[in-house]
């Protein structure tokens, strides 16, 4: 239904305004009495199970929408009726922005892909954390958060310290996002120097706090070896509850679509089933060298339940989607759900 109708139609309009009218057209829809029922009964799988209590939290299915979906907040409260246990919001940066020119996002049909360079257009965390504070649902929230393209470089550390102070009664985890290849620098925060100083700062503030809130760091699959064990290493100093892996790639490697075309979109992380192994390699790499003992969020190519049942193997704990959610629907989440309990 979702392929055959939804999809053939959204896909008729350009990728960022079917994004924006499906918010809005969701947003009506769910407002109908029974209708998130009637949702959540035809893609919830809800087993016992399928619980899983990872960095403290208790997850009621290993599946979550990825960031950048959900920018803004708007649409959180609704998205168990699509299976998710939990979404990450954002990025969100302190000042709202309103993010590269468009056409900024792309999709690539052949390859199963998207690529966008939307640059953390978000209505700033303000804004944001008014509307987490209407929280109605059960879902566990992540909040990714960045600095503002404005922001120099020596300065970054305080926009993620600014957001960190805002939405911390907000959100039940955190992700720095480190990894994004559209906003100048941002991913020089990775190095090890860079990184350390980050962790410092934020863990700081979330240890002078009563409760602590999970923070993991998301990063990039065109990272090395070398530069993955700094991570590896930073993380495990530090406490850090886990790894997001990993966000967009910069690389345009054997893709089906023209090289016309893909020269002609021009820069933007690339996404869905181009990236599958080589983020599968990044989680495998992580698992291996830490012995099993940091969480992993996989998240990039999942298309299939086999393809979240290869994460899961190559050593995550939960697994988010994003492009995989646009191409397949909700019914992929209860697919991966359904697999997964086969396994158990
Ligand atoms: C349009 C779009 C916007 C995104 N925005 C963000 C973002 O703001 N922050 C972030 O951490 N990741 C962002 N991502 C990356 C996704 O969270 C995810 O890491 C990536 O898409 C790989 O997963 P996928 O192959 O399932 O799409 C975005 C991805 C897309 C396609």
């Amino acid at each position: 239904m979702y392929k055959l109708i939804v999809r053939r139609f959204l896909f008729l309009f350009p990728p960022e305004f079917a994004h924006n009218f499906s918010f809005t057209f969701l947003k009506i829809l769910f407002s109908i009495p029974l209708v998130k029922l009637l949702f959540r009964k035809t893609y919830l799988v809800d087993n016992k199970k399928l619980h899983k209590n990872i960095f403290g939290l208790e997850f009621k299915n290993p599946v979550g929408l990825a960031a950048g979906f959900d920018k803004d907040a708007k649409l959180f409260h609704h998205c168990d009726a699509f299976g998710f246990s939990f979404v990450e919001i954002g990025t969100v940066t302190p000042k709202p922005q309103i993010g590269n020119p468009k056409p900024r996002l792309f999709r690539l049909k052949k390859d199963s892909a998207l690529i966008n360079r939307m640059g953390f257009n978000n209505e700033g965390v303000e804004k944001i954390c008014l509307r987490l504070r209407k929280k109605k649902s059960s879902v566990i929230i992540g909040g990714n958060i960045g600095k503002n393209k404005a922001t120099p470089f020596n300065k970054s550390i305080d926009d993620y310290k600014a957001s960190f102070n805002h939405l911390f009664d907000y959100v039940d985890y955190f992700v720095l996002n480190i990894s994004s290849p559209n906003t100048p620098k941002l991913r020089e925060l990775q190095g090890k120097k860079e990184l350390e100083k980050l962790i410092i700062s934020v863990q700081e503030i979330n240890l002078s706090k009563e409760k602590q809130k999970p923070i993991l760091i998301k990063i990039s699959p065109d990272l090395n070896n070398f530069q993955l064990d700094d991570v590896i290493n930073l993380v495990e100093k530090y406490n850090i509850s886990g790894i997001v892996a990993t966000n967009s790639t910069n690389s345009r490697n054997s893709l089906r679509e023209k090289n016309q075309r893909i020269n002609k979109i021009g820069n933007g992380g690339l996404t869905g089933k181009p990236i599958n192994t080589l983020s599968t390699n990044v989680i495998s790499y992580i698992h291996k060298k830490s012995g099993g003992k940091i969480p992993i969020i996989a998240v990039g190519g999942i298309m299939s339940a086999e393809d979240a049942l290869e994460k899961i193997k190559a050593g995550a704990s939960l697994i988010q989607l994003y492009t995989g959610f646009i191409y397949e629907g909700p019914i992929l989440v209860k697919n991966i759900n359904k697999a997964i309990l086969k396994t158990l």
